[in-house]
C-alpha cells in the first residue's frame, strides 16, 4: 500500500445532536481518520464538543467546512430531511460522504446521490452501523455457509419506550436497522411488502408497525417496530431447515444457535405423514466485543483510500429507502401487498 493510501482521512462531522458525538469520539480515536472539523447550526452543541475536544475546529457554517481543503470527507448526522441537500453539496464540492441512516428521505434522492458519487468517483456510504456488528456478521456467516439450511423465515422485534420524533415515523427511524440487516444477510432485497401501523400517541405519526416482507428465495420476514413498549427488546429469530438462531442484541450471549427443527419422514403407508421434532444442543459462540461504529468508520476510510465499495454500500442504502417507501405505500393502500424491485 502506498504512503498516501495509509495517510489518515480528514473527516468533518456535521450534526452534533444525539448520534453525531459518537462519530466524533470514534473519529478522534481512530488511527485511519483525522477529525478535522465539526459543524452544527446550534452553538450550544458546538460548545459541548469544544469542552471535550478543544483542539478540533468548530463552525456553524457548512459552506466554510466544504471550502476547507483539509476536509476530504464529511460524516452527516443531521435529521433525515436534510441528508440530501448536505450530501449533494459535499459531493459537488468533491468530498466523500458518510450519511447517517437512512441515506435520504426518498429513493429518488438516494438514487441521485448514488449517481453523483459515481460520476465524481467519490465514496457515498450510508451509516448502517449494524452491518458492522460482530453478532450480525456471525449470523450472516451461519446463513451463508448453509449451516442453518434453507432460511424459512426471520422475525424481528425492535421495541422500546421512546423516543417519539415529530418529523419521522417509527418506520423511518428504526426500520433502517432491520431492513439493512435482512438485505445484508439474505443478499437480496425483498419483492413484496405489507404492513399495518398505528399512530398511538401523535396522530398521523406511526409509533408501532408490523411489517411483512417476502424475498425471492422464498424466505419471509416479519419486523415489529415500536416506540411504545414496556421493555427494550432487540431480538431476531432466524429459522432454517437445519438449525435456528436467536440473535439478541442486548444479551451477554448475543447469538444462540439451536440445533432444532422438524423433519417430515417418508410415509410408511398412503395418506400417512410423520413428523419428527428435534431439540438438540444450544451453542452460544464467543462474539468479539468491538464497537461496530469504529469498524464502520474504518471501512469508510478504507473505501476512501482504496476505492473499494464499503460493506454498507450506497446500493444497500438505496434498497433500504425503497423498502421504507414500499411500507408507506402499503399503509396508504390500507395494508395492501406492495411489489417492489425491478418490474414492479
Ligand atoms: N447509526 C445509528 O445507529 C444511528 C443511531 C441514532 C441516530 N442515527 C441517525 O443519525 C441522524 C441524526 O439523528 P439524531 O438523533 O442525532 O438527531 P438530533 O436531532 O439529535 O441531531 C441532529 C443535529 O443536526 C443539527 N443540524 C440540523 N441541520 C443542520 C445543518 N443544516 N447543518 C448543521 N447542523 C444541522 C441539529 O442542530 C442537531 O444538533 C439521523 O439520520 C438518525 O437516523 C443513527
Amino acid at each position: 500500500m502506498s504512503l498516501a493510501a495509509r495517510e489518515p482521512v480528514g473527516v468533518a462531522v456535521v450534526g452534533l445532536g444525539y448520534w453525531g458525538p459518537n462519530l466524533v469520539r470514534n473519529l478522534y480515536e481512530l488511527g485511519d481518520a483525522e477529525l478535522v472539523g465539526v459543524c452544527d447550526l446550534d452553538e450550544s452543541r458546538l460548545g459541548r464538543i469544544a469542552r471535550r475536544y478543544p483542539d478540533v475546529r468548530r463552525t456553524t457554517s457548512y459552506d466554510e467546512l466544504l471550502d476547507d481543503p483539509e476536509v476530504e470527507a464529511v460524516a452527516i448526522a443531521t435529521t433525515v430531511g436534510t441528508h440530501f441537500d448536505l450530501a449533494r453539496a459535499a459531493l459537488e464540492a468533491g468530498k466523500h460522504a458518510l450519511v447517517e441512516k437512512p441515506l435520504a428521505s426518498s429513493s429518488e434522492e438516494a438514487s441521485k446521490l448514488a449517481a453523483l458519487a459515481d460520476s465524481k468517483g467519490l465514496v457515498l456510504m450510508p451509516g448502517h452501523t449494524f452491518l458492522y456488528s460482530p453478532p450480525v456478521n456471525l449470523v450472516r456467516e451461519l446463513i451463508g455457509s448453509g449451516e442453518l439450511g434453507d432460511i424459512y423465515f426471520i422475525s424481528s422485534s425492535r421495541v422500546n419506550l421512546g423516543l417519539h420524533q415529530p418529523d419521522v415515523s417509527v418506520i423511518w427511524d428504526l426500520a433502517p436497522h432491520d431492513f439493512s440487516i435482512l438485505r445484508y444477510w439474505l443478499g437480496e432485497p425483498p419483492t413484496s411488502v405489507s404492513a399495518s401501523t398505528r399512530g398511538c400517541v401523535l396522530p398521523g405519526v406511526p409509533d408501532v408497525a408490523f411489517v411483512n416482507l417476502g424475498f425471492p428465495s422464498g424466505t419471509i420476514a416479519n419486523v415489529h417496530l415500536a416506540w411504545l413498549a414496556p421493555t427494550k427488546l432487540r431480538q431476531t429469530v432466524v429459522v432454517g431447515s437445519q438449525k435456528m438462531v436467536v440473535y439478541d442484541d442486548g444479551s451477554r450471549e448475543p447469538v444462540r444457535i439451536h440445533d432444532s427443527g422438524a423433519v417430515l419422514e417418508d410415509p410408511e403407508s398412503f395418506g400417512e405423514y410423520r413428523l419428527t421434532y428435534r431439540t438438540g444442543s444450544i451453542l452460544s459462540p464467543p462474539v468479539e466485543a468491538t464497537e461496530p461504529l469504529a469498524i464502520e468508520l474504518r471501512d469508510f476510510c478504507r473505501a476512501v483510500r482504496t476505492n473499494v465499495i464499503p460493506t454498507s454500500s450506497a446500493q444497500i442504502g438505496l434498497d433500504v429507502v425503497e423498502m421504507i417507501e414500499a411500507v408507506e405505500q402499503a399503509i396508504a393502500d390500507h395494508g395492501a401487498v406492495v411489489s417492489i424491485g425491478p418490474g414492479s
